[in-house]
């Protein structure tokens, strides 16, 4: 089978998944097309038909999709009507393990249906580098792992066209529709992106911003735009920690994970407790799934 991949990644959630979903396809046989958006035009998908399934990686934004992801959806080619509609599997990545963020993917498989695609899967996984808190070594090593054997029963449906959708949400679905002002509020907040003086003008968040929003001035100083999507790519690269995204000056958290199993448990940090029951009950759900495969 030929397979396509999408995905947006800002901080690289996303893309860890979408290679970790190339390696388990590739591992039954299965040839994969991995294919990153960037940049705030929409993408160009041609060339779809070769492909026998798609799918589409995103992490979530405000309980929603990233707006790049939905141009995406608009841009993909209208098929034949009498063609039956091409099966379609969404990826979703989340900081925390919160139940509303299964409306994310709303809006999407109607826009792509009237396109004849067809999504039958859509999975979400909490992934360890976020925007809030740091997690300790041993929560981010169990979040991948968890993720890793969740990602080979989620492959194993996909190959087999078993449906698996979130159950709906009519109360999430519409505080999400009203969430959704965050695609324009975004443009705002992103006005009040500054760098402090740490700042080297290394020139790297201007080359990893999606949006193409961060220029240099001609004082060398760097000017935020108006297309931010606040997906906090150029704060989370930043290597001398010198970008102050505005009034969202506490969302940021540098610095990679080694995903490796630490040897020493980690002290308690003051972010043990949060969202703990919902992270047990993640846990819980995760290792239910991932046993009934077996
Ligand atoms: C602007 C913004 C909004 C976010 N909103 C949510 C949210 O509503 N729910 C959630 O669980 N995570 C939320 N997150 C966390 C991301 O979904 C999570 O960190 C994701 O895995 C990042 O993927 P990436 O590394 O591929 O960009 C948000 C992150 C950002 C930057």
């Amino acid at each position: 089978m030929k397979i396509l991949i999408y995905y947006f990644s800002a901080t690289g959630n996303t893309k860890m998944l979408a290679d970790e979903y190339k390696r388990t396809f590739e591992t039954y046989g299965h040839e994969v097309t991995l294919r990153e958006l960037s940049g705030c035009t929409p993408p160009v998908v041609s060339d779809i038909d070769a492909f026998d399934r798609i799918g589409i990686g995103y992490p979530i934004h405000a309980f929603n999709a990233p707006r790049i992801i939905l141009k995406l959806c608009k841009a993909l080619p209208k098929r034949d009507r009498r063609a039956a509609p091409k099966n379609v599997f969404v990826l979703k990545t989340s900081g925390e393990p919160v139940r509303m963020s299964d409306v994310s993917a709303l809006k999407m498989p109607g826009m792509i249906r009237r396109r004849g695609y067809n999504v039958i899967n859509e999975y979400q996984y909490v992934m360890p580098y976020n925007i809030i808190f740091r997690h300790t070594d041993e929560q981010a090593f169990r979040m991948w792992e968890t993720a890793k054997k969740l990602v080979k029963v989620d492959i194993s449906e996909i190959l087999q066209d078993r449906r698996s959708l979130p159950r709906k949400m009519f109360m999430g679905g519409f505080l999400a529709w009203i969430l959704r002002i965050e695609h324009w509020g975004a443009k705002i907040l992103g006005r009040g992106f500054k760098t402090n003086s740490d700042c080297v003008n290394c020139g790297l968040c201007v080359r990893a911003c999606p949006a193409n929003n961060i220029k240099v001035k001609k004082n060398g100083k760097l000017k935020f735009g108006w297309h931010c999507m606040i997906c906090m790519r150029c704060v989370f690269k930043c290597p001398k920690n010198a970008i102050v995204p505005g009034i969202l000056k506490n969302w940021k958290v540098n610095g990679d994970y080694t995903f490796a199993c630490p040897e020493q448990p980690s002290p308690p940090t003051k972010h043990d407790d949060y969202c703990k029951t919902a992270y047990d009950r993640y846990y819980a759900q995760a290792e239910e799934k991932i046993n009934s495969e077996k």
